[in-house]
């Protein structure tokens, strides 16, 4: 039996009177990559930044690693990473000082920082630009410094959202080897994604949320095969049966 890292019970959270989540549970197992999959406006940001301790959730709540989100938060922290959409990086600085920097933030010292850094640009095939300024680099690769810097410190827990929205085809296939070999390596990821191709590919399970719940959960296969089968339908197939709505905008 896998073991559960992260179990969220009964997440709210309104903004105002709209309630943004409302009554999300679910389990993500150590190793697997969990995938939120739902349209714009679903709840999978809001989701993802209650889990990751940057929103207190009205009510409910998550455990990682068997510490709390609400009572125990720096604990959480030191066992997650999370990679946001926006970038967070210093653009005059090098890509590894850029790593060094944040891996010192999160409290490691200068030579296991500069180690660390070194190894996260050989991972991300940065390498060869270790010394360049940020400023100077691709959208995508930029996109890949900042994956890197969410890896400083060794999290156990890696939290994406929408990491391949507005990218080039070839970043993007980075990006997928690279979760792929981080979980053949052991990490746990969530993931969120309105992309409905790169969760049946990627996740091991997935959440479909629409409207701040969780409308399905299994793994792609087990989902697609509700429908049909599995290998002549879709999880966009899934997602427009149980909604009448097809996920696209
Ligand atoms: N800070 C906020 N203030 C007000 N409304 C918000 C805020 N964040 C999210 N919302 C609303 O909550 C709902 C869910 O948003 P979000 O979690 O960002 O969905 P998703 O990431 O699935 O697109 C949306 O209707 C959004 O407009
Ligand atoms: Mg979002």
């Amino acid at each position: 039996m896998a073991e559960a890292f992260l179990t969220a019970q009964e997440l709210h959270k309104s903004f105002n009177e709209h309630k943004a989540v409302d009554g999300v549970s679910f389990t993500i197992y150590k190793g697997e990559i969990f995938g939120l999959l739902g349209p714009n406006g679903a709840g999978k940001t809001t989701t993802i930044r209650m889990l990751s301790t940057v929103l207190e959730p009205d009510s409910g709540d998550v455990t990682i690693g068997g510490y709390s989100v609400r009572r125990d938060a720096n604990a959480v922290r030191s066992l997650i990473g999370f990679w946001p959409q926006e970038l967070a990086l210093y653009e005059e600085l090098s890509a590894f000082d850029n790593l060094v920097f944040f891996g010192r933030m999160v409290g490691l010292d200068g030579k296991e920082a500069r180690a660390q850094a070194a190894a996260r640009l050989e991972l991300l095939g940065l390498a060869q630009r270790a010394k360049g300024r940020v400023d100077k680099f691709s959208g995508g690769m930029k996109r890949r410094v900042n994956l890197a810097v969410s890896l400083m410190g060794h999290p156990e827990l890696l939290f994406m959202d929408e990491p391949t929205v507005g990218i080039d085809p070839q970043s993007r296939n980075n990006i997928y080897d690279t979760i792929e070999g981080l979980r053949d390596k052991g990490m746990t990821i969530l993931y969120t994604t309105h992309y409905m191709e790169e969760a049946n590919r990627l996740c091991d399970r997935v959440a479909i949320m629409d409207g701040g719940r969780i409308i399905a959960m299994d793994t792609p296969r087990e989902l697609r095969s509700q429908i049909g089968p599995p290998d002549q339908v879709t999880l966009e197939d899934v997602f427009l049966r149980l909604t009448g709505r097809s996920l696209r905008d």
